[in-house]
């Protein structure tokens, strides 16, 4: 997969696509990356990006020029151009969730525009953006956060980046949160690891473990629970994903 990103601080993504497993993707070619910055396409003397809004209002709106002159450097430049996907992360865009995630994991480029200040003019979404997505209902100072955190969810995902054993089991990929994780030692602090994760016994691991998931979504997220049932009853499934009889 190829990822574009379009910032007015590169900076801030550089480290991210340098560091750990996505240097090690980058560098096995499973992912390519490409920062853009976007002022390098403003023309003006002071390579001017943003601009007061139309209407009044407070703050500054990213101007539409560059954005468009960046993003059609891109299009142009890309092999790949039928497969683009252009996103737009912003406080006012649909909540990303993990299903997005395993959605975007097969497009062969993903295109992001970080935003700042108050957002990007709207002919730019009219014009070229796919999906506005939002990560939380909370507003970031930033759209480079806001991409950085789509794209670990999804390029995670692509085959080849991580054991695709630690993607089974984890918080959202069964529609529940994920059960309590422990490692040596037995005992820290006076608080003993549960005795059915050192029986070897699998089939009450797994047991506990489900138990487990069921119980802390019901007291964190029973918004997910009640989905996750609904989903299990038309699939005539367990709500943690094993068939009924397993
Ligand atoms: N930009 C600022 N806040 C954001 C949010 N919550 N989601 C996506 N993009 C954003």
């Amino acid at each position: 997969m190829k990822i574009t990103v379009l910032s007015l601080f590169p900076e801030i993504l550089e480290a991210y696509f340098a560091s750990s497993i996505m240097a090690k993707a980058i560098e096995r070619g499973t992912m390519v990356a490409e920062l853009v910055n976007i002022r390098d396409f403003a023309t003006d003397r002071h390579r001017t990006c943003d601009d007061a809004p139309y209407g009044g209002g407070p703050g500054m709106v990213m101007k539409a020029e560059p954005l468009a002159a960046a993003l059609d450097s891109v299009q142009s430049a890309s092999a790949a151009t039928e497969g683009m996907r252009t996103i737009y992360p912003t406080p006012s865009g649909r909540l990303f969730t993990q299903h997005d995630a395993e959605r975007l994991a097969v497009e062969e480029h993903l295109l992001f525009i970080c935003g700042r200040y108050e957002g990007i003019d709207q002919r730019i979404v009219d014009l070229y953006v796919d999906e506005e997505l939002s990560i939380g209902d909370y507003v970031l100072s930033s759209g480079e956060i806001a991409s950085l955190a789509i794209i670990d969810a999804v390029y995670r995902l692509i085959d080849g980046v991580i054991r695709s054993e630690s993607l089974i089991e984890e918080s959202h990929s069964a529609g529940l949160l994920e059960y309590p994780h422990y490692t040596r030692p037995e005992v820290f602090r006076g608080l003993k690891v549960p005795d059915v994760l050192l029986s070897g016994h699998h089939a009450e691991i797994k047991r506990w473990r489900s138990a487990r998931m069921r119980e802390k979504t019901k007291a964190v997220r029973p918004d997910l629970l009640a989905e996750s049932e609904r989903i299990c009853d038309e699939r005539s499934e367990e709500p943690n994903g094993r068939n009924q009889g397993n």
